[in-house]
Parts: C-alpha cells; sequence; structure tokens
C-alpha cells in the first residue's frame, strides 16, 4: 500500500526497517514515523541512531494485529497525522499498512487495499475494467465438497490452485482432473506464511511470465521496465521438486529493453493503466505479473503495490542506476524521479539455489563472483552451515545481477554464471 497524495507531505510512516528508504525520508526534512515489527527488530538490525532522528518508532509483533495496528493508528491520530502517507514496500506489512490508512482516514474504499492482495478480488476488479484474466473460481473452504464440485463445473482443466492471499508461489499447485483436484485439496495442510486458508483455482494459462515494475504519478509511470521471467515461478517450483532428474530450473528474469520491442511496452503500458484505474492506485511502487501467450496476447495475473521480491530490487538498481529504496520514496513523496541510466544494454538476475536439499557445504564469495566479467552484483543470503530444503521457489540463497552489450554475450554468461558458481550441500545430520 504506498498510494499517497499528491501534495508533498509534512508527515510521512514508513512500514518496516529499510535503512535508506528510511534515511532518505528523513534527510529531506519530513516527520517520519517508523512501524517495526517483531522480525525488524530481532533479524534486520535496525540502526536505532537513525531512527533516533524519527518522530517516533512504533514496534508491533507483526502487522497482521488488528489490536497494535489500532494502537499504532490512535497514538497517530492524537498527534495529527493523516492515512494518506503511508509507504509499505514489503509483503509482510501491505494488510497492516492498509489497515492503518483506513483507521487515519486517508482511503476512501475499505477494500481497496484487500483488492491489492485477495488475487480473488483483483480479479474481479480488473476484469470488469475489461482487462484478461485467467477465468476462476472461490474455494473459500477446501474441505466444501459444495465449493470444489462448483469449481469442476465452471472452470476448464488443468487448473493452478493458491492461497487467495500468498505470496512467493507457496502453497501453489497444479490439478489436471477432477480427481486430482480433490485428493490435492484433502491432503493440504498449513501452509508456510499464509494464515488464510481461503484458496483461489484459476484456469492455466500458457506462454511466458513478465513481471513489470513500475512507480507512478496518476496515470504516468515516472519508471517503467518490463522484464520476462527465464521460466514461470511455477514451472520453477514444480523443476525443484522434481530435482536432479529434471535438472536445476533457470531461476531469474531478464529486462527486455524498450527499443527492442516497443510494441509490447505501448501495451503493457495500456493494460496497466486499465489496472491502474480498476484498482485506485495512483501514486505507488507496483509490481505486475502478466502472461504473454504463444499468440501474443496479455493476460493480467496479479498485480502488487510494493516493489517486487527476490532479485528484483538490485535488479533495478541496475536499471535505473539509481539505488532503488531511496529513490522510489522520494519519488513517492515528491512525484519526481531521476531519468533512469541503465548500467548495461542487456541486464539480468539469477538466484543461485543447490541442486539439491541439504546443508550449505560451499558457496560462492561475493569477491569470487564480483570477478566474473558482467556480474554487476552479488547477494549471498545464505551461508555454509545453513539448510535448505528446497520446499518452495522463494527460499533464497544467492541473487546475481548480470549486464552484458549484447544478447548474445548476456546468454553466455547466464550460462557461465550458471555452471561456476555452485551452492554445495551435504547432509542434515
Ligand atoms: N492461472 C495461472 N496459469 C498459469 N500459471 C499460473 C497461474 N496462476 C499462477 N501461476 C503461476 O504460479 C505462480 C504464483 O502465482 P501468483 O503469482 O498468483 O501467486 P504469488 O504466490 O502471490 O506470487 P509471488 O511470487 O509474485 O508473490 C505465478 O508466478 C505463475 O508462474
Ligand atoms: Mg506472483
Amino acid at each position: 500500500m504506498t498510494d499517497i497524495s499528491a501534495q508533498r507531505p509534512e508527515q510521512v510512516v514508513v512500514c518496516k526497517w529499510n535503512p535508506e528508504l528510511i534515511g532518505s525520508l528523513l534527510d529531506s526534512g519530513l516527520d517520519v514515523y517508523v512501524v517495526l515489527d517483531d522480525f525488524d527488530v530481532d533479524h534486520m538490525h535496525p540502526d536505532w541512531e537513525l531512527l533516533g532522528r524519527a518522530a517516533r518508532v512504533y514496534r508491533v509483533s507483526e502487522f497482521d494485529s488488528l489490536e497494535e495496528i489500532s494502537a499504532v493508528a490512535a497514538d497517530l491520530s492524537l498527534r495529527g497525522v493523516s492515512g494518506d502517507r503511508i509507504i509499505s514496500f514489503t509483503e509482510f506489512s501491505q494488510f497492516g499498512a492498509g489497515y492503518l490508512a483506513i483507521l487515519l482516514g486517508g482511503q476512501g474504499d475499505p477494500l481497496r487495499h484487500v483488492a491489492y492482495r485477495d488475487k480473488r478480488l483483483m480479479k474481479q476488479r480488473v476484469a470488469a475494467a475489461g482487462v484478461r484474466t485467467a477465468a476462476w473460481a472461490s474455494l473459500p473452504d477446501p474441505n466444501d465438497q459444495q465449493d470444489v464440485a462448483a469449481v469442476c463445473e465452471r472452470l476448464a482443466f488443468p487448473l493452478v490452485v493458491k492461497p487467495v492471499s500468498g505470496g512467493g508461489a507457496i502453497g501453489t499447485f497444479t490439478v489436471h482432473s477432477p480427481d486430482e483436484l480433490a485428493s490435492k485439496l484433502a491432503a493440504i495442510g498449513p501452509i508456510p506464511i499464509v494464515k488464510s486458508r481461503q484458496l483461489i483455482a484459476e484456469e492455466f494459462v500458457t506462454g511466458r511470465e513478465l513481471h513489470i515494475d513500475a512507480v507512478w504519478d496518476g496515470d504516468e509511470p515516472l519508471f517503467l521496465v518490463v522484464s520476462a521471467y527465464f521460466m514461470t515461478r511455477l514451472t520453477v517450483l514444480e523443476g525443484i521438486a522434481h530435482i536432479p532428474e529434471a535438472g536445476l530450473p533457470l531461476d531469474g528474469s531478464t529486462v527486455i529493453n524498450a527499443e527492442d520491442d516497443p510494441e509490447l511496452y505501448r501495451r503493457v503500458l495500456d493494460l496497466h493503466r486499465q489496472v491502474n484505474r480498476a484498482l485506485g492506485i495512483e501514486r505507488a511502487v507496483t509490481h505486475l505479473e502478466v502472461f504473454q501467450r504463444p499468440d501474443g496476447e496479455l493476460v493480467f495475473s496479479e498485480i502488487a503495490t510494493r516493489l517486487g521480491g527476490g532479485w528484483i530490487p538490485p535488479l533495478l538498481g541496475e536499471a535505473t542506476g539509481l539505488e532503488v529504496h531511496h529513490a522510489l520514496g522520494q519519488a513517492l513523496v515528491t512525484g519526481k524521479l531521476p531519468a533512469p541510466r541503465p548500467s548495461r544494454r542487456h541486464l539480468g538476475a539469477l538466484h543461485l539455489r543447490p541442486a539439491a536439499p541439504g546443508r550449505i557445504t560451499a558457496i560462492p564469495s561475493v569477491e569470487t563472483m564480483l570477478a566474473m566479467d558482467g556480474v554487476l552484483r552479488a547477494q549471498p543470503l545464505r551461508g555454509v552451515g545453513d539448510v535448505v530444503d528446497l520446499s518452495h521457489a522463494s527460499e533464497w540463497c544467492v541473487f546475481v545481477v548480470l549486464g552484458a552489450d549484447t544478447a548474445d554475450e548476456f546468454d553466455a554468461l547466464v550460462e557461465r554464471v550458471g555452471r561456476e558458481f555452485r551452492v554445495e550441500v551435504g547432509p542434515v545430520e
């Protein structure tokens, strides 16, 4: 939830710890209110000296706690802080930030932020605006046989089934028949990270999967970049489940340059504007996912009003030539962004993971990775001794951002990085 009003605010509320974002807002002379959750405090090493310059720092156990967000809202309200200046760049703070905005009176439609997270409400609103989406049906109770029968009646198999407001493709699976749907639903256990047990079923859309990362000032993107995942997120998820037979799926994405495919950019921009109008997105950072079917047609998949996850922030750093959190925070406040200056003609990023589950015995060092020509950024998120269980597509290990001058050089670089930088594992004793 990153919409804020058009005028430059004097106060801004930031949800979750991010040093560049909070630092840049503090430097611009705003009163900055910060809400941190237990994860930030326990694991993200917040800089308390920097936070000492904030107007106030609130702590909540998690952003999904109505009681704690209400207490934050009450205290902000006593201080005269309104709800149209809330910046939330992470998935885990989206519901809390939206609720805070409602409590502080900054948002007309109380379901607006829910439509940025619940895939059913999102698709219903986007489809009503004339944008093509997958046919879908709701499974509010996966054990309710009538709900399941209605899905089988309304939709054509194969289907993709997933939590209504999940993330990172966690808990997502495909089914090819009513029998398979019934057996997989019966076997569903608790899904990590996700709280609601409600599911959505969608008809399977074929084609390549694009992600579009943008920052908006009304109808105009201050920045918009279209990228293509090397393989769809679901292919990666299913690939991990089936290695070693199938080999390790290529996980990452590559930026498509506007000058290489102006027609795609024109169509994406049209679609994006329709989606924004349908969902009330005005000044916001967005991460949109779209399928491009083999016949070229674009099909809306989903949108988030936050930065993309995984390797996307460092990739955007190279695509804009800017420090992303700093620049996007400023753009939300001022409506301005310096002209993007991509660092290389062809850019992309890879996520490296081990070829099997286990305890990490070797992981390439940042120095080794940066020493390879074309490796622009390297970010290990794990170290020797950590356990990787390959249970989901967003169990991040190492991000590598790559750049080259020609498409052929870029492809060769992707292949070389995948071959030379290995995350090795041994048994978990
Ligand atoms: N209808 C569909 N047809 C084909 N593939 C789909 C469909 N819906 C989802 N997928 C695949 O499953 C992945 C996860 O689905 P989706 O993006 O809707 O959920 P998510 O878990 O919120 O994603 P994110 O990783 O962006 O947080 C998609 O990236 C895509 O590869
Ligand atoms: Mg997604």
